[in-house]
């Protein structure tokens, strides 16, 4: 293919704009393989980079999209061969590289997960950073001790993709889970056929003022951050563990350290993007295997052309979607 379509965000002045474009592989940041883009799913910061309301991306102009599924179509690495099933999230395509919304994706090869056995490459989409930051967040948890026997695990933004999949996951480790959501009137049935035991709504839930609440979480899963990871913190039961994904409310913080020295209970920073390479293929295998979400096509709220990309992330942005967006490119 000597030329291919691409979502790209431009710099104009002091606005960032996104635009179907034809582009070469000469016009694609460096990387060892080349990649025929089969899938790529829409995350909550392509959507902050496809509407231009956040700078997420270092650079421009660059190709949109934090993921990719595809096939090799050539490598200077040796350890990719023409042909090979691959993947790539996260490690910087779609904010400082260019990413996968386009028919072809050049990309460094340390960041390609050959494809596990298990997983299609539409199946890996349907997971795509979401899943694998679900992942990630959980192998922490259970890494820092957290057991079922602890009591509850609270899922903040549960019907989003990073939720819906924490959900799962966290089920299949033997958890029991409680859904904290904005939405509980529309989403109670589609949280409890992913398998939440408890849907609780986020503005009628008080989680207190005092720096320790009556403990009644034994951790969390939490996307939001702000009042909300706050006020998590006070109820969290001793030697809790709160995975710290998201932002979604807001990027501040307001807490004491009474939780953390009185309780035990710890808070640990999730990072999808630079990660050391045995945890991502770790946790690849474990949402192939294990960890496979069982209600993954329910997760799929639809499966997306290039061009109904923009819309869908006005979608995401006005957090009325539950579920991910997949985006079939050449698949
Ligand atoms: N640390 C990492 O490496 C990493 C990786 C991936 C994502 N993230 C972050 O994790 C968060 C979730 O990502 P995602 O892809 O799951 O996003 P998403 O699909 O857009 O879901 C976010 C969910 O959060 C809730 N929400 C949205 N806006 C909100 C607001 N203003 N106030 C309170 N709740 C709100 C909604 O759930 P309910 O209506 O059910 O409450 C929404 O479905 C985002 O902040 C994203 O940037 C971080």
């Amino acid at each position: 293919m000597t030329d291919f379509r691409a979502l790209r965000v431009h710099q104009i002045e002091k606005t960032l704009q996104h635009r179907f474009e034809r582009l070469s592989l000469d016009d694609l940041t460096a990387g060892e393989v080349v990649i025929r883009v089969a899938y790529s799913c829409l995350n909550f910061k392509d959507a902050l980079a496809v509407t231009g309301k956040s700078r997420i991306m270092r650079a421009m102009p660059r190709v949109a999209g934090i993921d990719l599924s595809g096939t090799v179509e050539s490598s200077s690495d040796p350890a990719y061969r023409p042909g090979d099933a691959v993947l790539v999230t996260g490690c910087n395509i779609g904010e400082l590289l260019d990413g996968g919304l386009a028919e072809m994706a050049r990309v460094p090869a340390d960041a390609v997960v050959p494809l596990p056995a298990g997983l299609s490459l539409f199946e890996a989409m349907a997971l795509g950073t979401a899943g694998f930051t679900a992942g990630l967040g959980v192998k922490r948890m259970l890494e820092n001790h957290q057991r079922p026997d602890m009591g509850p695990i609270v899922v903040t933004g549960p019907t989003g993709g990073v939720g819906s999949i924490a959900i799962q996951i966290l089920k299949s480790a033997g958890f029991e889970v409680v859904a904290l959501t904005g939405k509980k009137a529309d989403a109670e049935d589609y949280l409890k056929q992913l398998g939440a035991d408890e849907i609780l709504d986020r503005a009628a839930l008080d989680l207190g003022k005092k720096p320790l609440e009556a403990a009644r979480f034994g951790g969390a899963v939490d996307n939001l951050g702000g009042e909300t990871l706050a006020g998590l913190t006070r109820n969290i039961k001793q030697w809790g563990t709160i995975a710290s994904i998201g932002l979604a409310q807001s990027f501040e913080l307001n807490t004491t350290v009474m939780p953390f020295i009185l309780r035990g209970v710890s808070l640990l920073g999730i990072n999808s993007v630079d990660v050391p390479r045995a945890w991502r293929l770790d946790v690849w295998k474990q949402l192939a295997g294990d960890w496979k979400p069982r209600n993954l096509d329910r997760i799929v709220r639809r499966t997306l052309t290039l061009d109904e990309v923009p819309a869908a992330c006005d979608e995401l942005m006005a957090s009325t979607v539950q579920g991910r967006y997949v985006v079939k490119i050449g698949g």
